[in-house]
């Protein structure tokens, strides 16, 4: 088959292009295509006449969403429904990635696909509007909802902390609010899975999933890993990992409390489970590590 990956130079979008697979893989960055143009996506689906979409390209800076909405809303609401508008015209699947941050958070359970969704930052509300248009749009669809990612490329929680700890005795991480790590390379086997599973029986059971790191922590306790991870590696001077309150640390987007999302459909769907994020959190510092 042939594959389109948008966003291929994101976090996702390159462990997507980096996994070994038979299929042709086209992956287009930014540069090359901005899905903000109906008509660039058109011209890049008629000219590189892809059997499967991946759309990893989004807007992902939560907190200067709160500034520029507009551009969120463009690349995660309408470049979402470009994308979906030509493959449906072309009658082609597109899987499509979202977040936990659909979820308002307020509630103390793991969250389902069939939970009620209530974004409470401009970005959330950005890819939710994105989740609705594709499924207005394209009923051939896989919407995979993920949380808290990492990778060795782009910009992220793990490389932040690893900077940081670089140039402080002591960091202050936020302890009240709990998600799923979710390593992006897992994110990209997962991807795999899906379109060798598409390529063997010519459909999937279309629809919403769950899919992210296990177990479940707080970005206090995930900061304490990275760095005890980084110890581990090689000669690091960690520094002292300090508990504060949401509250203690204000930024310009509020974030969910608790978005720990169940990813029992797609255990029961296609036998995928929950990886651990520890093994991907060893991979990313050592490749960190080594430059
Ligand atoms: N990062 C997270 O913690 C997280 C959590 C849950 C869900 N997700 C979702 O997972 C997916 C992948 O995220 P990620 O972590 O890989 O994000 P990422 O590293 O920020 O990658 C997104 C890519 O999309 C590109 N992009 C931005 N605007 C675009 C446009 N108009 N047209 C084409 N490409 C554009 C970005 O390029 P530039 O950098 O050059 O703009 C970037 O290379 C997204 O749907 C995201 O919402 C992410």
């Amino acid at each position: 088959m042939r594959i389109l990956v948008t966003g291929a130079a994101g976090q996702v979008g390159s462990e997507t292009l980096g996994r070994a697979t038979d299929h042709v893989v086209i992956g287009t960055s930014h540069h090359e295509l901005n899905i903000t143009s109906a008509e660039a996506v058109a011209d890049a689906l008629a000219d590189h006449a892809p059997e499967f979409v991946v759309n990893a390209a989004a807007y992902t800076a939560v907190d200067r969403a709160e500034q520029e909405p507009e551009v969120a809303f463009a690349v995660n609401r309408d470049g979402a429904a470009n994308v979906a508008r030509a493959c449906a015209s072309r009658r082609i699947p597109l899987l499509h990635l979202s977040t936990d941050y659909v979820f308002s958070g307020d509630g103390d359970g793991r969250l389902d696909e069939a939970d009620p969704t209530g974004p409470v930052n401009v970005y959330g509300r950005s890819k939710l509007d994105g989740e609705e248009a594709i499924r207005e749009l394209l009923t051939d669809h896989v919407i995979l909802r993920t949380s808290w990612v990492f990778g060795a490329a782009g910009r992220n929680f793990v490389k932040t902390v690893l900077r940081l700890a670089g140039e402080r005795d002591e960091l202050q991480i936020v302890a009240d609010q709990t998600g799923c790590p979710t390593w992006a390379g897992d994110i990209a086997d997962t991807i795999w899975l899906l379109v060798e599973r598409f390529a063997r029986h010519g459909t999937l059971p279309w629809g919403t999933y769950h899919y992210c790191g296990t177990p479940p922590v707080t970005w206090h306790a995930f900061a304490e890993a990275i760095v005890e991870r980084a110890r581990a590696a090689g000669p690091f001077e960690a520094p002292r990992i300090v508990p504060i309150t949401t509250e203690g640390y204000p930024t310009p987007a509020r974030r969910p409390i608790y978005s720990v999302l169940s990813c029992a459909k797609l255990e029961t769907t296609f036998g995928i489970h929950p990886p651990p994020w520890n093994r991907g959190l060893d991979e990313v510092v050592r490749a960190l590590s080594d430059g």
